[in-house]
């Protein structure tokens, strides 16, 4: 997608051909800073600390965190051994694992010498992979908006409310929810998105509004208690967001406060959808509530709020009392009963076991 008036991507192949370059993503809104990313251990960090963020994006990271780990030492020890460190950074974004065993399945049955060049090679598909997929769900989510602004006359727009960054800043490009915006925005649906600031770490109002000013979508930032009241009042008509890990059975764990979006949402009859491109789908399990690890982040993105101060600095200010101790679950689980439909890259599918099945039935 366009920063300014050039096209980039989240993540590239740095000039040497070995080291990877990021968007570090802690400075946006307020700052465009690039990193380089020379070893396992900075991706590791890079994952770990939020540089890059979203669960595609975290997978590709992995998977060129895996090709770095290739061009010091191809061992299958050193390949191991890369593999823990990087799945442990993160433990509910599933695309992290499918990433790294992509990796290993591919270089696992190659002789050593030639790991390296198909760890790169394999890293490159996999982000390119990811474009694509995203372009596909873009396609079957721009049906769903067609539907809803052929309901409305001309000059009304098609409200979409989202939740947390699952945009192109989350994805190699185009994003996962935000793909069906952009393609509804780019065909010239009058769209308008309610971003959901979501608190602790602000994604919406620091990630998805910043994309949004970028692309010239028109949106409105909202804070997260606001969406139930704007669904009441007939001001959203349908919600997108994405996903970190989906279950066979349709449940769908994504960024904190999801699920209360999703909860408002049915009572107030309006469409929610998940927007997921099939390495988010966790085939291994199906009760999302009881199964899906959910990361607990430190409690300092709860009681601190970052931002840009007037002299123009980025600071960090502490919002609550000294000694007030916080809770930061990363993630919740929205049961599959609340999901009007899961868009895929291959249509959009009931959120349920047969629903799945049917447009991925080679895992029957
Ligand atoms: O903690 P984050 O910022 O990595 O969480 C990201 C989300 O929850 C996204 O909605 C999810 O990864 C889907 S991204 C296309």
């Amino acid at each position: 997608m366009k920063v300014g008036a050039r096209h980039t991507r989240t993540i590239w192949l740095g000039v040497d051909q070995r080291s990877v370059e990021i968007i570090d993503q802690r400075w946006l809104p307020h700052e465009f800073r690039i990193a380089t990313l020379r070893s396992v251990d900075d991706v590791a960090i890079a994952i770990q600390d939020m540089w890059v963020r979203g669960a595609p994006l975290i997978g590709v990271t992995a998977a060129y965190g895996m090709a770095i780990a290739m061009s010091v030492d191809a061992s299958d020890e050193h390949l191991e051994s890369t593999w823990i460190k990087l799945h442990q950074t993160r433990p509910t974004a599933i695309n992290l694992k499918w990433a790294l065993d992509e990796m290993r399945r591919t270089l696992l049955p190659l002789p050593h010498a030639q790991r390296q060049v198909a760890a790169y090679t394999r890293a490159a598909e996999l982000a390119d992979e990811d474009v694509e997929l995203n372009r596909s769900m873009g396609r079957h989510g721009l049906a769903l908006i067609r539907e809803i602004a052929a309901r409305k006359k001309p000059d009304e727009r098609v409200n979409i409310l989202t939740h947390c960054n699952a945009g192109w800043l989350a994805t190699v490009d185009y994003g996962t929810a935000t793909a069906p915006i952009y393609a509804a925005h780019e065909v010239g649906i009058p769209v308008h998105v309610y971003v959901d600031e979501t608190r602790p770490r602000n994604q919406g109002a620091q990630l998805t509004a910043w994309e949004m000013v970028n692309h010239g979508v028109p949106h409105t930032l909202i804070v997260d208690n606001a969406g139930g009241h704007l669904m009441q009042h007939g001001q959203v008509d349908m919600v997108i967001v994405g996903t970190d890990r989906t279950t066979a059975n349709g449940d769908v764990c994504n960024k904190i406060g999801t699920y209360l979006k999703a909860l408002a949402a049915h009572d107030n009859a309006i469409p929610f959808y998940v927007a997921l491109p099939s390495p988010t789908i966790d085939w291994t399990v199906r009760d999302g509530i009881k199964e899906i690890p959910i990361e607990d982040r430190s409690s300092d993105e709860v009681t601190y709020v970052q931002g840009r101060n007037i002299d123009g600095g980025i600071t960090k200010v502490r919002i609550s009392p000294d000694g007030t101790s916080a809770a930061n679950p990363a993630f919740d689980v929205t049961p599959a009963r609340l999901i009007t439909g899961l868009i895929t890259e291959r249509g959009v599918a009931v959120a349920s076991p047969e629903g799945l099945l049917k447009l991925f039935p080679e895992r029957k």
